[in-house]
């Protein structure tokens, strides 16, 4: 019976963490759930560390010193079961907005799109073929949020560049994080339009909403949302369509 009220107040404890915490990660649920199973085995244990409440126990003149330590273990073992919940539960919080910042960059609706000198990037001044490395203004420099630009005649795009709005007179804008194991992506091959990452030679198409088409890489370059400006300049309309760089540890 002790055993059974332990373990229900353990469960239901971490039921209310879950709850508070809010978790809703892969790494922060798991967390989470050690830290139920933990508090269950605290439970168990102050179970087995005491007697059955059938066991038929002599009397002594210690009898009721050893029930007061019995009671102090068990209120100890609980306090400890409900703590690891409490603590996993905080935990489980921090990890889940680490994670949740590790999906978003500095990409925002109305953020400019700039070169490495931190000038606006105008789209007439890019000729076909050409590549570009681009920031959000006001982050230049950010690794998670650099992009690269390619431009080239509008009907070498695939239908799905232009229906996606990936396109725009032109102009496609990708993480330039290859989604393999995060290397910088540095070379454009223009006859095929094709983005090629050093590292392990992963291709993606430029012309295909950054498609992987070769290598280890298997999922596909996010691209930038972005809108171009009465004066040409280029302004993002949001942030990358998927979480840049190397692929998290539940999918390729
Ligand atoms: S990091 Fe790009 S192919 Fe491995």
């Amino acid at each position: 019976m002790g055993f059974a009220v332990s373990a229900c107040a353990a469960f239901v404890a971490a039921l209310v963490g879950f709850a508070v915490t809010g978790a809703t990660s892969v790494v922060a649920g798991l967390l989470a759930l050690s830290m139920i199973l933990a508090g269950v085995t605290l439970a168990a244990w102050s179970h087995v560390l005491s007697p059955t409440e059938s066991a038929v126990e002599e009397r002594s003149q210690h009898g009721p010193r050893q029930s007061r330590r019995q009671m102090f273990l068990r209120f100890g073992m609980g306090a400890a079961a409900l703590t690891a919940v409490g603590v996993g539960g905080c935990a489980a919080q921090r990890i889940d907005r680490s994670v949740a910042a590790l999906r978003t960059t500095r990409w925002r609706d109305g953020v400019e799109v700039v070169d490495s000198d931190g000038e606006p990037v105008v789209i007439d001044r890019i000729g076909d073929g050409e590549t570009l490395t681009v920031y959000p203004r006001g982050a230049v420099g950010s690794i998670d949020s650099q992009g690269i630009l390619v431009r080239e005649p509008i009907d070498r795009f695939a239908p799905d560049a232009i229906e996606s709005g990936a396109m725009v007179d032109g102009v496609a804008i990708f993480s330039k994080l290859c989604t393999h194991m995060g290397c910088s992506l540095g070379l454009y091959q223009q006859g095929t339009g094709t983005l090629l990452c050093p590292c392990h030679q992963a291709v993606f198409d430029a012309l295909d909403v950054g498609r992987a088409v070769s290598g280890p890489a298997r999922r596909a370059l996010p691209w930038l949302p972005f809108r171009r400006a009465d004066d040409g300049r280029l302004v993002a309309t949001g942030d990358f369509t998927d979480a840049v760089g190397a692929g998290f540890w539940w999918r390729p």
